[in-house]
């Protein structure tokens, strides 16, 4: 029976950087994600249309995916088609919605942010090309947000979403489909998994750690049973509500399990991370770690060994704080660089204009035109088919691309939990001494030029304003403010260093040691501790 169930607006259901991202106990409130999902349909529209939908399996995951289908099927949809138990990684979410050609997608996960009652929840709106939703659709949910007084819901028990197959829920009907199966036939069209096996077959050892997330039964099946890695190869496999209280972001800090072990003396040849949703990724050889904006350029410079980019790159684009290794690549090889502010969105119209066939952030993100989301594991198996074509190891890998290119050391600070107020000051007061900075000089650095980043999208023309202060100091060298948008708990500020050397560098130079008068400029022009009280960053990566 279809219900409709009288509501009041809730403040505060601002999509951010990747849709609605909320504590979990705030989404299980009364009517909270009753609002958000009334909301996101009354703005998308849902009579008559076919949705994907699946999560990460983070706590609330499977309730919030009932809640969600019953809706649905009370605004009238016509199918959605959801990963069993409501599992969908966001890449592969991105591949179903296009490979089914549907209307978009939900997915539930608040990526790499900690799972469980006490943490963090979300959902966000796919668009019908697989990405995520642009601001336009983001503002407009917010504003029915706002107004919403009502909303429809489907009274019916539980669908099972544990058997594959179809099933009705009124009118609507219910595909509950493999989360794995899809996905793995497309990275099986790109990369060469014959010369990977070969590899794996000639004793070249891997970890891969799922971190307790959504990436498990997909590395499991791709890389132990298609690719004949050892048993075990993947760890941490198993997805947990709570992610086994880990911190499912693939960085040094959080996954320092797999640092260690790979700084070990038995250290395995490869080693990669994957985050809550299955989009980001570290890599790391024996011995060495490779920093994501130098992974995003070597993948760049050596894209074309992989079957599915045999014919090169069309272009390629990084977002405004990832480091310019890749620009040097694009230089290179003739093609196009563009550089868009944070978040993947701002990817969708270059790759859907045929204008970038990869990109990446410097937040552990990559990604190629195959689908529409940055994809941990198709980053983690472009690399394993570059070191299976080369024959080479990643450090060796990682010492040519710096001799042939140069280095461009590059390190980001968060301070995180700073409170709003104060971190919004620092930013007014740093934003209206822009224009006074230029041929100023902290810690001995001069500055160059110092804006606030805009962006104008090449594709629809749209101007995406106040997306970063960005201070430089000479070619190659500069410092980035930014204030997160997918933070849950105060304000976190995002500092990003870089420094440009020519020629080959050190290969294990401590970026830290390279960036310290960047750093030390940083400070003085922000003033941080003056604002934030904060002297040294929480995270480092
Ligand atoms: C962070 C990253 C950004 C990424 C986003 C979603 O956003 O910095 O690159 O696209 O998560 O994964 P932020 O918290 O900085 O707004
Ligand atoms: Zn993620």
């Amino acid at each position: 029976m279809k219900l409709t169930v009288a509501t009041t607006p809730i403040s505060g259901q601002k999509p951010g950087t990747s849709g609605l991202r909320k504590k979990t106990r705030i989404f299980m409130g009364r009517h909270y994600l009753e609002n958000f999902i009334q909301a996101l349909f009354d703005v998308v529209g849902a009579e008559g249309k076919t949705f994907v939908l699946g999560g990460d399996g983070r706590y609330f995951n499977d309730r919030a995916a009932q809640v969600i289908l019953r809706m649905a099927a009370a605004n009238g949809a016509a199918k959605v088609i959801v990963g069993q138990r409501a599992l969908l990684s966001t890449p592969a979410a991105s591949h179903l919605i296009r490979l089914n050609k549907t209307d978009g997608g939900i997915i539930m996960s608040a990526s790499h942010n900690p799972g469980g009652p006490d943490e963090d929840f979300g959902v966000k709106f796919n668009m019908p090309n697989g990405g995520p939703a642009p601001e336009s659709v983001t503002e407009a949910m917010f504003a029915r947000t706002g107004t919403v007084s009502e909303y429809h819901i489907f009274e019916s028990t539980d669908v099972d979403l544990s058997t594959q197959g179809q099933q009705r829920l009124g009118d609507m009907i219910v595909e509950v489909v493999d989360p794995v199966a899809d996905y793995a036939d497309l990275l099986e069209t790109l990369f060469d998994f014959d010369a990977i096996r070969a590899l794996f077959r000639g004793g070249f050892r891997m970890r891969m750690d799922s971190m307790c997330a959504i990436t498990g039964p997909y590395a499991v099946e791709i890389l132990e049973k298609r690719l004949g890695a050892a048993p075990g190869t993947v760890v941490n496999a198993t997805p947990l509500p709570d992610f086994g209280g880990m911190h499912p972001d693939p960085n040094p800090t959080w996954a320092s399990d797999l640092m260690e072990e790979m700084m070990g003396d038995n250290a395995p040849d490869f080693g990669a991370a994957s985050d809550g949703d299955g989009d980001r990724n570290m890599v790391v050889g024996r011995g060495i770690y490779v920093s994501p904006s130098d992974s995003l350029a070597v993948l760049a410079a050596n894209a074309h060994l992989a079957r599915g980019y045999r014919s090169g790159l069309k272009g390629v684009a990084r977002s405004m704080p990832t480091s310019g290794a890749v620009d040097r690549v694009a230089k290179s090889l003739g093609i196009e660089a563009f550089e868009t502010p944070t978040g993947w969105k701002f990817f969708g119209n270059l790759l859907d204009a045929g204008r970038v066939t990869l990109c990446g952030e410097e937040s552990f993100g990559t990604g190629s035109d195959h689908v529409r989301e940055k994809d941990g594991l198709w980053a983690v198996l472009l690399w394993l088919n570059i070191l299976a074509v080369r024959k080479e190891s990643v450090a060796d890998i990682l010492a040519a691309h710096f001799a042939r290119f140069g280095r461009n050391y590059y390190s980001r600070h968060d301070f995180e939990a700073l409170d709003s107020t104060r971190a919004d000051q620092m930013f007014a007061t740093l934003r209206e001494k822009l224009k006074t900075l230029s041929g100023q000089s902290f810690a001995g650095l001069s500055v160059t030029n110092a804006d606030d980043f805009a962006y104008h999208d090449p594709v629809d023309g749209s101007l995406s304003q106040r997306q970063g202060v960005r201070v430089i100091f000479g070619e190659g060298t500069r410092a980035v403010f930014r204030l997160s948008g997918t933070g849950t708990e105060g304000a976190t500020l995002r500092l990003y260093l870089e420094s440009y050397a020519p020629g080959p560098g050190g290969l294990n130079d401590d970026p830290q040691s390279a960036l310290a008068d960047v750093i030390k400029a940083a400070h003085e022009i922000a003033d941080i501790q003056g604002f934030t009280g904060r002297t040294s960053p929480d995270v480092i990566t």
